[in-house]
């Protein structure tokens, strides 16, 4: 039926949603922010101890249900599983409240997120074209360039979000099998060739020595509670838990896939990559004598300055810096918008064309809305308690939904869903000690720690 992954293409694939733009735009950005190593270290922690458990709660929600996020919630809810030895399933009735089933629909945040990472996708893309012709040296200009592209080049920007809607829709028209599975197969060993180029080139600098020690060494005079919450929300951005793209990944996986080693293996492609992306950028900075904390025009601004004064190694390294940052991207932008195809699928009876059709209009417009509300001209329209709608996007997705997403699944699995099923299916990939220690933590751990992420956020304490 071609609806399953591979076991190699389900890892590629949740590897491909995990790392995007949040790996190599915004990770190096904001570890230069917050002074480099002791942020390193807290991300790390963050991963670890926090984001890989919610993963693991999230791919097996999937796996367990084997549905799409909507039917998962209610599934496990209408019903309490319970899986005798002999493989055989018992219902039971559920005291569980019945608005668990609203909780699937999270799946609506990915058609919110990638109407903006639409649009940050189609700068990625026009910047490809920039390295081709006209890389220059002059900050001024450098900066001239990125604001004009964002405040008057309405229709660049449009042209560029257009394509990458397209691509973004031509890929999920053919499915999971024919069409995420096959992106991914050829685009993340290109993004890891690239990448890894990069990297070498990297380590052949002078400078990156001093990109290592800037990385791991701590300095903690720049850490205070808001690097601290900054590394939680990374670490759950960057894996892309919250929204039912892992979920629905993991519904799709073989039967006799292992989730627990799956998801510790994605985590640590996508740790890596993100590692590997912040020495390369900041053995570069370095190089050209960059600050390292350039904020969210770091790659925009700052990068392709210091390509400019490196002549035509300089624009080779530039085009392939921004097709693997677009490559990235897009394998992610898929996996946003997956999740609620599926509901539209299997819940409302669309074919997967107009399913397509109906999710792709959304977001496309939502990023017209999104690019016009930080242009000049329209920005006024669109802007609304001082936010404008592109920020208001990313700050309602990244600050409420997603964590909100996180919390929902960890606290869903961890006392609503019969426990020896989960442990059950936990067991066949892994022991009973490790079981019981992410028990407690998406019971306990996660919750609270998210929370107080949130909470703050929302500017209540
Ligand atoms: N993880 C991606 C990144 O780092 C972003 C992303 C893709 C995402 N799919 C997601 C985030 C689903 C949250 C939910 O760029």
């Amino acid at each position: 039926m071609g609806n399953k992954f591979s076991k190699i293409g389900f890892i590629l694939a949740a590897a491909g949603s995990a790392v995007g733009l949040g790996n190599i735009w915004k990770f190096p950005y904001i570890v230069g922010e917050y002074g480099g190593g002791a942020f390193v270290l807290l991300y790390l922690a963050a991963i670890l101890f926090i984001g890989l458990s919610a993963f693991i709660a999230e791919s097996f929600l999937g796996k367990i249900s084997e549905s799409n996020a909507v039917t998962a919630f209610e599934k496990m809810t209408s019903t309490r599983f319970k899986e005798s030895t002999l493989g055989t399933i018992e219902e039971k009735s559920s005291t569980a409240s019945p608005l668990w089933k609203y909780a699937g629909f999270m799946v609506l945040s990915g058609l919110v997120i990638l109407s903006f990472y639409s649009v940050v996708l189609g700068w990625i893309i026009n910047y490809i074209f920039i390295s081709f012709s006209s890389l220059s040296t002059d900050v001024k200009v450098a900066e001239e360039t990125f604001s004009s592209l964002i405040s008057e080049d309405i229709f660049k920007q449009i042209f560029f979000h257009t394509l990458v809607a397209l691509t973004v829709v031509w890929i999920v028209l053919k499915g999971i099998k024919d069409g995420i599975e096959k992106a991914n197969l050829v685009l993340m060993p290109l993004l890891g060739v690239i990448l890894l180029g990069l990297f070498v080139y990297a380590i052949s600098l002078d400078s990156f020595s001093e990109a290592v020690k800037f990385m791991f060494v701590p300095d903690w005079s720049k850490i205070d509670e808001h690097a601290l919450l900054a590394a939680l929300g990374q670490a759950f951005f960057t894996l892309s838990v919250g929204v039912g793209t892992i979920l629905t990944y993991s519904a799709a996986l073989p039967k006799e896939a292992n989730v627990v080693k799956s998801s510790i293996l994605v985590t640590i492609i996508d740790t890596g990559i993100a590692i590997i992306a912040g020495l390369t950028i900041f053995a570069f900075l370095f190089e050209a004598g960059a600050e390292s904390s350039g904020g969210p025009g770091l790659v925009f601004i700052s990068l392709p300055l210091i390509f400019a004064k490196w002549g035509i190694i300089g624009q080779i390294i530039s085009i392939s810096f921004f097709v693997a940052l677009a490559f990235a991207g897009i394998t992610s932008a898929v996996s946003m918008i997956e999740p609620i195809l599926l509901y539209f699928i299997e819940r409302l009876d669309y074919s997967r064309k107009k399913a397509v059709l109906v999710c792709g209009s959304i977001f496309y417009v939502g990023g017209l809305i999104a690019l016009l509300s930080m242009s000049k001209d329209y920005g006024e329209y669109l802007t609304f308690f001082g936010k404008n709608a592109f920020d208001w996007m990313d700050f309602v997705t990244s600050s409420i939904t997603l964590p909100l997403g996180g919390i929902l699944i960890c606290l869903f699995l961890g006392f609503v869903v019969d426990k020896e099923l989960i442990k059950s299916h936990f067991l066949k990939s892994s022991t009973e000690r490790i079981f019981n220690i992410w028990y407690a933590t998406i019971r306990y751990v996660v919750p609270t720690a998210v929370s107080i992420l949130m909470l703050n956020k929302l500017g209540l304490f």
